[in-house]
């Protein structure tokens, strides 16, 4: 089955909804022929990837693959990560075209040390390579990179434009939902059109009529009492069974932050952990959260964490 994240991003500047102003800029590089290393910022699913990906359409036909590379900074965001795949594709040659794009998603929680070296690199391949960083707080770069960067600013989407698309998907799928329901899509969906369109695929394999119940009853509700049963699984002991359902739970599509935040929450408020030990619980969720910021593997850190829960019990 398709995403229909991929299906639905945009292939063309005039696909893009709302971001005039970043489009523009994009678009007067382009005519130019003048396309600096850039820095990409703004809040989750309006467009920044999407933008990247459509300017290097733009620049290399059907090439464009070839001389692309696209690294989610938040899993390979280790220095070793950037000495190694991005130095390797920033020196090899572009393929029928004047340069290569290297997009670095979630940048702003590379380490310093891996900025460090990027800013190296964009030195030395710049001849062959242009940098992209997709970010949500610019701030987290260090200044040496961004002033190497032209900076574009991408605005949460209006109402309007939130609206504009779920009408565009719903036409094309065949749903059928009233105002009522889009509202509360809009909602929940805080203006992230990543969000939106995989809450909006997984609704339509329940029915082809929206409503405003049903989304409300699937956004985020299911993952929450699944990680709650994750959680409490794993601290009667069986370690072996809530790894299985956080694997699910991950299988979904939640990531890691999303996924802390919310366990922060249960062991907060629902009261699931002993007041006792609760504060343990946190001790280690916070050191958990912070050694995967630093870099480590966050499968394995997640790992560890259930297993310290399942040994709770004794
Ligand atoms: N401005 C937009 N116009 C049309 N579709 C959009 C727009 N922004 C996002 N989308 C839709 O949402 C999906 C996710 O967008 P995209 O990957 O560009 O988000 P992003 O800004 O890079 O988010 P993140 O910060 O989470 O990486 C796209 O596949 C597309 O379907
Ligand atoms: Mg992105």
């Amino acid at each position: 089955m398709a995403l229909w994240i991929e299906k639905y991003r945009p292939k063309r500047f005039e696909d893009v909804i709302g971001q005039t102003d970043s489009v523009e800029k994009l678009k007067a590089m382009l005519k130019k022929g003048d396309i600096q290393h850039m820095i990409l910022s703004g809040p989750p699913g309006v467009g920044k990837t999407t933008c990247a990906i459509v300017l290097t359409m733009s620049l290399f036909g059907d090439k464009w693959n070839q001389n692309f590379m696209e690294l989610n900074a938040s899993d390979d965001r280790k220095l070793s990560v950037i000495q190694g795949k991005v130095k390797e594709f920033a020196r090899s040659r572009p393929i029928d075209a004047p340069f290569k794009i290297i997009l670095l998603d979630e940048a702003d929680s590379l380490t310093q040390e891996a900025q460090q070296a990027l800013r190296r690199m964009m030195e030395e391949y710049s001849g062959t390579c242009r940098f992209i960083f997709s970010v949500n707080y610019q701030s987290n770069i260090i200044e040496p990179l961004q002033s190497r960067c032209a900076i574009l600013r991408f605005q949460p989407l209006s109402k309007e434009d939130v609206f504009k698309f779920i009408n565009k998907v719903a036409e094309s799928e065949g749903l059928k939902m009233d105002e009522k329901a889009k509202e509360s899509l809009e909602y929940v969906s805080k203006g992230d059109l990543r969000a939106l369109t995989n809450l909006l695929q997984s609704l339509s394999n329940i029915s082809k009529i929206i409503t405003d119940k049903m989304v409300y009853d699937n956004a985020g509700m299911i993952d929450r009492g699944k990680i709650k049963e994750g959680i409490e699984t794993a601290l009667g002991g069986d370690y072996l069974k809530s790894r299985k359902i956080f694997e699910e739970v991950i299988g979904t599509g939640a990531n890691m932050k999303e996924l802390l935040s919310e366990i922060f929450d249960i062991i907060t408020d629902d009261k699931v952990v002993d007041k006792k030990i609760s504060s343990y619980v946190v001790e280690k969720l916070a050191e958990t959260d912070y050694r995967i910021l630093e870099g480590a593997t966050p499968y394995i850190q997640f790992q560890s964490f259930l297993a310290f829960l399942s040994t709770l019990k004794h």
